[in-house]
């Protein structure tokens, strides 16, 4: 049996398949992933410099101001065909999870309904002192904020920095998601990682937990990662181009 029937048999014959995701999978949709250079205004600083309770703290409104801008890029982004394939096969596979990384809405745009979200999602704003509790989004008619000002928009509950509901590099993820995701990659029969470099972790060890459970691993990345080594196997190529015809082989 060549390794493309293996893998069509192993996806077809799936009863619980868990997809990981991660920047990659959004590439296509305009959303720049956190190892591409950034643009104009930008191109100066690492993401994963202002990606942190540090940067905040130091300058807050240098790091909510990329946030806008990141959330302007989502904000035009539509799904791509990754996305809509995953949605699709939902459908097939009704005890499907897609576990992601990204703080996009672009599965949900796309209709995939079964998510768990590690990092946040980018359209929520939060109280930096978690004031109501915290990961609490600030409905946005409550606060007002124009690109002049100097700060970050003010609590309207507190009067403390506002901030985007999504986790830095340094914090803890949401307790009950990361408890879903070891959950569903625990019970999983085939992990498909797609479009993550496999470095941050916790949301990286999930391919391991899966693999330790008995789960076969296929990773879809147009380069390799930091887990391509420990796939039966690697895919390579956009997400929005290999999705589709995996799709296309198995249905
Ligand atoms: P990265 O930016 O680290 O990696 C993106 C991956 O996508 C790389 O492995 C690319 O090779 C791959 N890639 C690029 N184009 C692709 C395409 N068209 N189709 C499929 N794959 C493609 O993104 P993540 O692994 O998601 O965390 O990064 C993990 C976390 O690091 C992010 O969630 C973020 C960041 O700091 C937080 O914000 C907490």
């Amino acid at each position: 049996m060549s390794i493309e029937e293996t893998i069509i048999r192993i996806i077809k014959n799936a009863k619980r398949p868990v997809v990981l995701t991660g920047a990659g999978v959004s590439k296509e949709s305009g959303i720049p992933t956190f190892r591409d250079a950034m643009d104009g205004l930008w191109a100066q600083y690492d993401p994963q410099q202002l990606a942190t309770p540090r940067a905040f703290a130091q300058n807050p409104k240098l790091v909510w101001d990329w946030y806008e801008y990141r959330r302007g890029l989502v904000n035009h982004a539509k799904p791509n065909a990754g996305h809509i394939t995953l949605a699709q096969m939902e459908k097939l596979y009704p005890k499907m999870w897609i576990i992601t990384q990204n703080v996009d809405n672009l599965h949900e745009q796309a209709g995939s309904t079964r998510i768990i979200r590690l990092h946040g999602n980018i359209a929520e704003t939060v109280c930096y002192n978690h004031c109501r509790g915290e990961r609490i989004p600030i409905d946005k008619a409550d606060f007002v904020w124009d690109a002049d000002q100097s700060t970050p928009p003010r609590c309207p509950h507190c009067g403390g920095y506002l901030r985007p509901n999504v986790v830095w590099f340094e914090e803890n993820l949401p307790a009950k998601a990361m408890q879903d995701a070891f959950n569903v990659a625990t019970r999983c029969d085939v992990m498909l990682v797609v479009g993550t470099s496999g470095i941050v972790s916790p949301a990286s060890d999930l391919p391991h937990v899966a693999l330790h459970n008995g789960a076969a691993l296929i990773e879809i990345n147009p380069e390799e990662s930091a887990l391509t080594r420990y796939m039966d196997a690697h895919l390579k190529g956009a997400s929005g181009v290999v999705l589709p015809s995996l799709l296309g082989m198995i249905s």
